[in-house]
């Protein structure tokens, strides 16, 4: 692969050797096959066409210096695609398959995976989706479970550069008591007219606020939420927002370096009270917000326009341990052999 540009690459889809696929028949799990179609064949009445029992997850492979190829934390993504699974009545994956799959998929395709320091990296799409045809609504007896893998630059793409986001109150992305805890398609298409607006408005990505209340903080569309007030990293508690790998990772770190964590309902005025503010993901890694618009009350949070310098310290202690350049304490990373 040596004639790609791998320090423009965006974050859009781009065709590998192939993908790892695996069925659920008969209430059980098939063995791993390979292919090289990019295209899946499926009966009509497939339930994930109608009644949304569709999950996916969203994890990368990092080149290191040393020219090892690492994946962080895949068992969260299992477990998470498990979570998702049982959220939507799908049939659960084990662990050890998820990781089996998506290590294949990585060394059928390792040639895609972008050299150290490119600042691109293998981003791994894992897909659970009912198969099976169901006319009345309920869930289907077959699954498809695949792993599709290609080289990606920043999801922003700006990077590592503070951008701006909005919050508006006429769109929910998920309920309270609905499905925003779990990393299932109908989350992402009720996300979309905003997320479109936004973009179209000169917006990276909107800030949800709680469905309920419309009082505290939810997440930014793809990612996670956090503030740096003090000495504390400040991240939402909801009921309605995906558990990030990477805010998790983050809190931890942050402790590390000696700060409180606090996971908490932030109410939006505590917007004027951060020093610095980030969206934290997969994709995202963390990007650094420059303003937050309240497009509802016309007022605007700004937390400059060159990243702080807590989260400087946190995004280099993150990709260091994601590409082995930094002591893995944690045992997060695993080299893909
Ligand atoms: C809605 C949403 N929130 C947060 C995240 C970040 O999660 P993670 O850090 O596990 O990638 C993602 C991406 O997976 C997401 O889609």
């Amino acid at each position: 692969m040596e004639n790609l540009d791998w320090k423009n690459l965006g974050f859009g889809y781009a065709d590998t050797n192939c993908n790892v696929r695996c069925y659920y028949r008969d209430g059980k799990w098939g063995e791993l096959e390979v292919s090289e179609s990019n295209e899946i064949t499926m009966h009509m009445a497939a339930t994930c066409l109608h009644y949304g029992q569709e999950a996916f997850e969203g994890l990368k492979a990092y080149r290191g210096k040393d020219g090892k190829i690492r994946v962080f934390r895949i068992e969260e993504n299992a477990r998470r695609m498990q979570a998702s699974a049982r959220g939507i009545l799908m049939p659960e994956l084990p662990v050890e398959k998820f990781k089996e799959a998506v290590f294949k998929a990585i060394k059928l395709n390792q040639e895609y995976v972008p050299p150290f320091g490119s600042g691109a990296t293998l981003y791994i799409r894992p897909l659970l989706i009912g198969v099976g045809p169901q006319i009345g609504v309920k869930p289907a007896t077959e699954y498809l479970f695949v792993v599709f893998v290609m080289p990606v630059g920043p999801y922003f793409k700006e990077g590592f550069k503070p951008t701006d986001y909005v919050i508006y109150r006429e769109y929910d992305r998920a309920a309270p008591l609905g499905t925003g805890t779990i990393k299932v398609g109908g989350n992402y298409a009720a996300s979309l007219k905003a997320g479109v607006r936004a973009h179209n408005e000169g917006y990276s990505a909107v800030l949800y606020l709680d469905a309920r209340e419309k009082k505290y903080l939810d997440e930014c569309g793809p990612a996670n939420f956090f503030g740096i007030k003090g000495n504390s990293y400040v991240t939402p508690k909801s009921e309605s927002i995906l558990p990030s790998i990477t805010n998790k990772s983050l809190r931890q770190l942050a402790q590390d370096m000696g700060m409180t964590v606090e996971e908490r309902r932030i109410p939006v005025e505590e917007l004027a009270d951060f020093s610095e503010a980030g969206a934290c993901g997969t994709a995202a890694v963390i990007s650094p917000v420059r303003s937050v618009y309240d497009a509802d009350k016309d007022i605007r949070y700004t937390y400059g326009d060159e990243p702080g310098e807590v989260s400087q310290k946190l995004y280099n202690k993150l990709i260091n341990i994601q590409c082995g350049c930094e002591n893995d304490p944690y045992g997060w990373v695993s080299i893909v052999e």
